[in-house]
């Protein structure tokens, strides 16, 4: 098997799965309940978070456990916007999230705030001074991922952390799920206020992961109840689940100075190949994150050619899993100015740091046989 479809998902690390199985077998208490038990459970939830701090350089009361991406970012949009309306109603993201934050702002739209999309250019990219005219202020949040999950384009985070700052009362939100272990971010001094990390694409397990509050940050919560996760997310902890995501987080903090560079260097020898085939089209910048390449293949369907490639076991896919369901058409290639030739057959492969240059030429020679036999069979 060649699994080329790690944005979409990761394979658990062993070593992932094995801290979930022994934390499940021996501290299956209720973190919250008062005997012996319930305080060792409570005590390991209590080091899962500090060192979830320590990796990621915040506070140990910044981190708030939940169940992955989608969570993170809803908890994040909409519990600023339900906390601070009162201050204003505006609220700003861009033309190309993930449907968790795209959608939420639709939500939130519907209950009457007012939303800008910040558009992006033909790299998937939006400008800091576009972004910085849209500010009012009635502004109170802006919500803006780190690399986008289709394209692999990487935002300038770092320099809208600098304007955000200038707005005290304004929120930032970063959704930095494809980002972790491939683009790195520091969030200490970033101006950064909310980071959603999602642990099943750096090879956690499925329905766990955490939100960066920062200090200061007050949210409306999405889940009320007995007051767990500083009140942010009430419902028993998933504690197994989150010393799991404790587990992978270190795994790939620890491996990305290598991984990250193995990954350009495979990114490369996509990109060299694309670049000579004139049935292909590269929609990935050259500047983008090093897990992602993205290509049109116009006049081809994408899912024939997954099919097709799926027969030999070799799994890539059309575009985010989430939305590649419902439509043909990426609007995230619409959005970057592709015409329905380009947007709608587009294909993403996407690497892991285990991913190896002999998959990586397998895959490709049957990309173009298949090109090649199903330009035939169209002809
Ligand atoms: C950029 C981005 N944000 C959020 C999510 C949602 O994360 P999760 O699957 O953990 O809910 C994804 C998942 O594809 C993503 O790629």
């Amino acid at each position: 098997m060649i699994y080329l479809d790690n944005s979409a998902t990761t394979k658990p690390n062993p070593a992932v799965l094995e801290s979930f199985q022994q934390a499940s077998e021996r501290f299956f208490a209720n973190p919250s309940s008062i005997h012996q038990l319930g305080g060792e459970a409570e005590k390991l939830l209590s080091k899962a978070r500090e060192q979830a701090a320590q990796l990621l350089h915040v506070q140990r009361d910044e981190i708030v456990f939940t169940s992955g991406g989608t969570e993170g970012n809803n908890m994040a949009i909409k519990g600023t916007a339900l906390e601070h309306q009162g201050r204003g109603k505006h609220i700003i993201t861009t033309a190309i999230e993930h449907s968790s934050v795209d959608e939420a702002f639709k939500g939130l739209e519907q209950l009457g705030f007012d939303v800008t999309y910040v558009p992006v250019d033909e790299n998937g990219v939006i400008s800091v001074s576009e972004l910085s005219d849209a500010i009012r202020d009635d502004t109170i949040l802006i919500s803006i991922m780190h690399v986008n999950n289709e394209l692999g384009s990487v935002q300038p985070i770092r320099e809208i952390g600098q304007i955000a700052k200038q707005y005290p009362k304004l929120f930032f939100h970063v959704d930095h799920v494809q980002g972790l272990g491939k683009v790195p971010l520091e969030l200490a001094g970033s101006g950064i206020d909310l980071c959603t990390i999602s642990g099943h694409k750096i090879h956690g397990l499925k329905g766990t992961g955490l939100l960066c509050v920062k200090q200061g940050t007050t949210l409306f919560p999405l889940f009320h109840g007995g007051n767990q996760e500083q009140a942010l997310r009430s419902g028993t902890e998933n504690l197994a689940g989150s010393v799991s995501l404790v587990k992978a987080l270190r795994l790939t903090l620890e491996r990305q100075s290598k991984g990250i560079p193995h990954m350009f260097q495979l990114q490369q020898v996509l990109r060299h190949k694309f670049s000579g085939m004139d049935t292909v089209k590269i929609n990935t910048p050259d500047d983008a994150a090093p897990h992602i390449m993205n290509i049109s293949v116009p006049g081809l369907k994408p899912e024939v050619m997954i099919h097709t490639l799926g027969e030999q076991k070799i799994y890539i896919s059309t575009k985010s899993a989430c939305s590649s369901k419902q439509s043909d058409e990426s609007k995230i290639l619409t959005e970057c100015g592709h015409g329905t030739d380009r947007s709608t057959s587009a294909l993403r492969i996407s690497l892991a740091y285990d991913t190896t240059e002999e998959e990586i030429r397998t895959f490709l020679d049957a990309l173009e046989q298949a090109i090649h036999q199903l330009k035939a069979v169209m002809e």
